[in-house]
């Protein structure tokens, strides 16, 4: 039985970071012409309506998007005008958050393709309708880890694929890094995103060190932490694990995280900039 709604969660800071690196690699991606498929295991709604009892209940997107303006960031003036574009092009008002899907649509070509996967039978009727019967997107209401093997190498050679989930059950960190692994070696070159929440500090450590001992290269891990680490009950950290990262990558979230620490911290958080496996 699914509970997780993502719509209480829409635009918080775990949000931000997550789709600030989904935004990069859909940049980079596209800065050739050849075409690409993207993959998204646990796609979600696709859009979120920030004013909707969900997203009201918590507000949680007032500790996330809500807080980064154009002009302190505007380095990250493409993450911040899609957003706003998803707000119906009302730039000043803050009325809809994007999900994954959305962000990636927004850089389909004519021959790149996307496959969604949602289990939630509602979440799943509401991303089927916004995907709007696209040919170059494919909605599946399937288990996304075996969906997402089920495509592995892509037919186009080029691929980036994110991973994530809610987290729901604790096997659910061990079974990441399994298929992350399965994964990646179907498809050694493609782009792997895997986002991870902290809140249990332990199970991301063992989550790192599992993927780090498969041997894996070129793995590097960006995370924000808006509170210290904490035995209490909640998510004080998430970040994104990359595998195969445009090169520029690091050193820009490397100047990137210090400041949104700044803008998003609560208390005590701190940010990592990691290589876990070089070259
Ligand atoms: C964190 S949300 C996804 C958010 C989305 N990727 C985004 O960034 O906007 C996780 C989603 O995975 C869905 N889900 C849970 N288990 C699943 C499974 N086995 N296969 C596919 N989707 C699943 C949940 O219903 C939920 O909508």
């Amino acid at each position: 039985m699914l509970s997780y709604r993502h719509g209480f969660h829409a635009g918080n800071f775990a949000d931000v970071l997550k789709h600030i690196v989904l935004v990069d690699l859909l940049d980079y991606l596209t800065q050739k012409d050849k075409p690409f498929e993207y993959i998204d295991s646990h796609a979600g709604a696709g859009l979120y309506k920030l004013s909707s009892p969900q997203a009201n209940k918590t507000s949680e997107y007032e500790g996330g998007i809500s807080r980064l303006g154009n002009e302190d960031f505007p380095e990250l003036g493409r993450y911040l005008s899609l957003v706003g574009e998803a707000c119906n092009g009302n730039g000043t008002r803050l009325s809809h958050y994007p999900g994954s899907p959305w962000f990636a649509r927004r850089y389909l070509r004519e021959r790149d393709r996307a496959w969604l996967y949602e289990a939630h039978p509602t979440d799943f009727a509401a991303l089927e309708k916004l995907m709007d019967r696209d040919s170059r997107v494919r909605c599946q209401q399937e288990d996304g880890f075996q969906g997402l093997l089920s495509h592995l190498p892509p037919t186009t050679k080029r691929g980036l694929v994110l991973i994530d989930p809610s987290y729901e059950v604790k096997s659910d960190y061990q079974q990441v890094v399994d298929y992350l692994i399965k994964a990646h070696r179907k498809f050694p070159s493609g782009v792997f995103a895997l986002w991870y929440p902290v809140v249990d500090r332990a199970r991301i450590d063992r989550l790192t060190q599992k993927l780090v001992g498969s041997g894996i290269r070129r793995i590097q891990l960006f995370e924000l932490a808006v509170q210290a680490d904490s035995n209490e009950h909640g998510m004080t950290a998430s970040g994104m694990i990359v595998i195969n990262p445009p090169w520029t990558q690091f050193e820009r979230m490397q100047q990137l995280l210090p400041k949104l620490l700044s803008k998003l911290d609560q208390q005590d958080g701190f940010y990592r900039c990691e290589q876990l496996a070089g070259e």
